[in-house]
């Protein structure tokens, strides 16, 4: 079948933290149809083996292109850095990845000094291994595992105690390093954002990667010409295979989204 320009946006990520990246897919290209997978059964993808990171993966890309999905964007770092390399030798059309903003963070900084929030599976990647060690020289990463993190995200649990408990542990070595700029490494802690301000303070820039998505997934639709570009009243269609109260409280600003809770 023609890949039509009517054809959703796919998107997926372990959970409900992607919806982060769809908002910024939203906002920057309104009128296109989206596709939304929340494999939320299996969060978090961040301790689970790379082999099972990529099998997950693969079966998330083979549910949205049976929907007919134009282009498949990986909302998760744990994934893409785990398994985007795979799902782009084995399938046939175009991929948007996220993996963390160190690179723009260290361009940015005043103290050469950057702080890292991810997962296990993320940090401990090739890909990021890679991009870390590309870095000048004189710049000082601080990692932190957000253990603990994406499982109180999908209980909704953006501001309890505990949040904020977790929260100040990680943080607290990167301020006391000098640390100016905080990557969120994560697509679920965006939603976490004005407590981490709260904790660190207006001095310490955050920084994700949800724009540059967005705008990387609106070019490659363009250089393909897969870009909507007729007057279109968009389908905004969510999966999840758990209970779906998270994610609706996520898109309540969004009315004419349409959830379904599914077993895949
Ligand atoms: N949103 C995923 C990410 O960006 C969460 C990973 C997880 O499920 O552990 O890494």
């Amino acid at each position: 079948m023609k890949v039509q320009s009517q054809n959703p946006i796919g998107i997926f990520d372990s959970g409900v933290g992607g919806t982060s990246i769809w908002k910024e897919i939203q906002l920057l290209m309104p009128n296109e149809n989206t596709m939304y997978l929340s494999d939320s059964k299996n969060a978090p993808y961040g301790y689970k083996s790379e082999e099972k990171i990529i099998e997950l993966s693969i079966k998330n890309t083979e549910y949205l292109l049976e929907k007919n999905c134009k282009i498949i964007v990986v909302a998760c770092n744990t994934a893409t850095t785990n398994a985007i390399k795979i799902l782009r030798q084995k399938y046939n059309v175009p991929f948007i990845g996220i993996e963390p903003a160190i690179k723009p963070a260290s361009l940015q900084t005043n103290t050469n000094t950057i702080g890292i929030l991810a997962t296990k599976g993320t940090l401990n990647s090739e890909l990021f291994e890679k991009a870390s060690s590309n870095l000048e020289d004189n710049i000082t990463v601080i990692e932190q595992v957000g253990e603990g993190l994406v499982n109180l995200i999908e209980k909704g649990e953006i501001n309890s105690p505990e949040m904020n408990r977790l929260l100040t542990k990680y943080l607290t070595p990167m301020i006391k390093k000098n640390a100016d700029c905080i990557v969120l490494g994560c697509t679920h802690y965006p939603y976490l954002k004005d407590l981490i301000k709260k904790i660190v303070g207006n001095k310490i820039e955050i920084i994700d990667s949800g724009l540059a998505v967005a705008k990387q997934t609106k070019h490659v639709l363009n250089k393909h010409k897969l870009l909507l570009q007729s007057n279109n009243t968009p389908t905004y269609q969510f999966y999840i295979n758990k209970n779906k109260s998270t994610l609706s409280y996520f898109l309540k600003q969004y009315p004419n989204s349409i959830i379904k809770e599914l077993d895949f």
